[in-house]
């Protein structure tokens, strides 16, 4: 449901916070086709579950990124719908959080009013409560003690922590992710990747988390879409139940998250073989 900014307003910045509220989303029977004539989807349709964490898998060019954007309400389908708790998606939805690949932080913000800026754009909160919220969140990603500071002063994986912070201090009920820790080394990234399962854990929003390695997929989702070659879309689901909490090095040790990766490979191979 689609919070108005007066609803809003009449809530303190506190009373968001922890609220578990996911959202569904739903794709059906949609085709896309870039203006230049490329058909990237003919008829895909999957939905994700409230407080579902889907990773979407797929080979290089298969339509991960155009998903995204068609998910974010960026692009339109030529056909076929795609809802957020029944609502028809748009850029402007308030229940949509989004990590993209590189952190997208402004150089001239501290790392604190990069992390307000969204909330100020939201419109929902006073200047003071932005303030409050901003900085709850940056201690929930354990980085308060570099508020002050600028992108340009920070690591590669602290940068995408605020990122990370940015996107759930607006609370959404959906968060968005094309890839975001790719560019992160090996042991920055599981830390990542255990930080947002924790924080989902506690937050409970719906995922959906684009990626291309399947170990990262297998880590952090309860269900896995496969999607083939443009145009086919879905090629496969599977769902990975492998208990919580997940951490590192133990999770990945266990002989069903092997499985599960051996399961993976071969269908992603088949993808590849795939004739174009
Ligand atoms: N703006 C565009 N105009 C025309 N075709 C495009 C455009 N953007 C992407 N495509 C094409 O759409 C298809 C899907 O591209 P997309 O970027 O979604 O792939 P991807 O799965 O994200 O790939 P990667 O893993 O390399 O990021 C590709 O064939 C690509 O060439
Ligand atoms: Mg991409």
């Amino acid at each position: 449901m689609l919070r108005t900014r007066d609803e809003a307003a009449q809530k303190s910045a506190w009373e968001f916070m922890d609220s578990k509220n996911p959202a569904s989303l739903a794709l059906t029977h949609v085709d896309f086709r870039y203006p230049d004539g490329q058909l990237v989807f003919d008829d895909l349709s999957f939905s994700v579950e409230p407080g579902e964490f889907v990773a979407v898998l797929g080979p290089s060019g298969c339509g991960k990124s155009t998903l995204l954007n068609l998910l974010s309400g960026f692009l339109r389908p030529s056909r076929g719908e795609i809802t957020i708790n029944g609502d028809l998606v748009s850029p402007e939805h308030p229940s949509l959080g989004y990590i993209f690949q590189s952190p997208q932080l402004f150089p001239w913000l501290s790392v604190i009013d990069n992390i307000q800026f969204g909330l100020k754009m939201a419109g929902f909160l006073s200047q003071k409560e932005q303030v409050e919220k901003a900085r709850y969140y940056l201690q929930v990603v354990g980085l308060s003690a570099v508020a002050e500071r600028f992108p340009h002063q920070l690591s590669g994986g602290m940068r995408q922590r605020v990122s990370l912070a940015r996107a759930l201090a607006t609370e959404p009920q959906l968060l968005l992710a094309d890839e975001p820790f790719s560019a992160l080394d090996a042991m920055t990234r599981r830390h990542m990747n255990e930080e947002l399962l924790r924080l989902r854990a506690r937050f409970g929003q719906t995922v959906l988390f684009i990626t291309h390695d399947i170990d990262e997929a297998v880590f952090l989702a309860d269900r896995v879409v496969v999607l083939g070659r443009a145009p086919q879309g879905v090629d496969s689901e599977h769902i990975i139940d492998l208990p919580y909490p997940r951490s590192f090095p133990e999770t990945p040790r266990t002989p069903r998250f092997f499985e599960y990766r051996e399961h993976l490979l071969d269908r992603i191979t088949h993808v590849m073989e795939t004739v174009q």
